[in-house]
Formats: structure tokens, C-alpha cells, sequence
């Protein structure tokens, strides 16, 4: 028997047609939704009231790992960060920006940080990091945001390479890829080949 099933309303404001395309030949090929597609609206919404528990808990999980991670080894990573150059943060899968956040303020605060690039596919996350990076640095953080899918695209050849005013030099660049978002990816090899010719 065929069962004929209509998708949601939303889904047409929620996708383009190249996502529609993508899901529909997912769910033909692989039978599943691409993971992605879960952080898209009300996803994202659902996704940073998790990890903002999760961040604020007393118990041991990814986010407080994370953390801990940064605020021992900081000194010693920015100083392998071509010393006291500026740099910019490009911030692969950023979700909501939880734990990119400690090395921003990091760099902000020796005077470092060139702006901040929050990659990711979902447009309701881009617009919650957008307001976490605001609300969190006062406004002072130059932030960009770049809706992209990292199996199919280079970030490289969306954000370009930025030079220092006053010097001239290329501003350095510090990739972050945190969390679990390299499984969400159908093909994480692939998505990394794409990530390194960034
Ligand atoms: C598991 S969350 C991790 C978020 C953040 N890095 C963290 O550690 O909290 C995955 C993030 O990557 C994004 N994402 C998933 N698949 C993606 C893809 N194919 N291209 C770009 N972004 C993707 C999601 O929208 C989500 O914000």
C-alpha cells in the first residue's frame, strides 16, 4: 500500500528548493532526514536551551570539558597563534556559540581578535549566535556570519582573507570545529577535505 505524506507547511519556508532537493534524495537513498535539518527554526531554539543547560551544569559533560580544555591550555594556544598577531575566529558548525565564547573573550581581551565568522547552515542558529556574540561582548565583537553547508562548500572561498590596516600583514586565521558537529555530517571525510582547503 502508499501511503501519500504531506510535509508541513513550514518545511516550504524553512528550505530552499536545494534543500527540498537534498532531503527528498536523502530520504530515497538513506531513508533518514540529513541531520542538519534538525537545528533549522525551532531547532535552533531547542539546541541552544540544551546547551545552555548544559553549559550552566555543575556536572561533567562536553561544554564544562570544553571549557576547562580553554582555560588551561589558552596562554599556551595563543601563543602558538603567530604571537600577538590579530586573528580572526572562524567558527565551523557554531551553533549557538557556547563554546567558542571563552576563546573570544580571550582574544578580546589581549587586544587580539580581528572579528569573529560563525559558520553554519542553520539561519535561525546564525541569528542566536548573532545575539549571544552581542549580548556577551557589549556589542565590541565584529561578528560575520555565513550560512553554508560544510559538506558541499568551501568556507574559504565565501569569507576571503582579511589584511591588517596598520601593517599590511594577512590577518591570521584560527579555525574552530567544536561539539559533535563533525557527525553530523553525512560524510565527514569529505566535509574535511572541503574544511582544509579553507
Ligand atoms: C552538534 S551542533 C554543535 C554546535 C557547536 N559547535 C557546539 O559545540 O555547541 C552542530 C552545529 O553544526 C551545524 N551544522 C550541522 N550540519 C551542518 C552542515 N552540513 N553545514 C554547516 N553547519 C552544519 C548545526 O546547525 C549546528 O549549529
Amino acid at each position: 500500500m502508499r501511503v501519500l505524506a504531506q510535509p508541513h507547511p513550514s518545511v516550504y519556508s524553512l528550505l530552499s528548493s536545494a534543500d527540498i532537493s537534498e532531503l527528498v534524495a536523502s530520504i530515497k537513498e538513506c531513508q533518514e532526514v540529513p541531520l542538519r535539518f534538525s537545528y533549522f527554526g525551532e531547532g535552533a531554539h531547542k539546541w541552544d536551551e540544551h546547551t545552555t543547560f548544559l553549559n550552566s551544569s555543575a556536572a561533567t559533560n562536553s561544554y564544562t570539558v570544553t571549557r576547562r580544555f580553554f582555560e588551561q591550555n589558552l596562554d599556551r594556544l595563543g601563543s602558538l597563534w603567530h604571537d600577538d598577531a590579530k586573528v580572526e575566529i572562524v567558527d565551523l558548525g557554531a551553533g549557538n556559540g557556547l563554546p567558542a565564547r571563552i576563546v573570544v573573550e580571550w582574544l578580546l581581551g589581549a587586544g587580539r581578535l580581528h572579528r569573529y565568522v560563525a559558520v553554519d547552515s542553520s539561519r535561525e542558529m546564525l541569528r542566536i549566535v548573532e545575539q549571544n556574540m552581542a549580548a556577551w561582548f557589549d556589542g565590541t565583537v565584529t561578528f560575520d556570519p555565513v550560512e553554508l553547508d560544510l559538506s558541499r562548500s568551501c568556507f574559504g572561498d565565501r569569507i576571503g582573507e582579511q589584511v591588517n590596516d596598520k601593517t599590511g600583514d594577512r590577518i591570521k586565521r584560527v579555525v574552530l570545529h567544536l561539539g559533535g558537529t563533525l557527525f553530523n555530517l553525512p560524510d565527514p571525510d569529505s566535509a574535511l577535505s572541503l574544511v582544509c582547503r579553507g
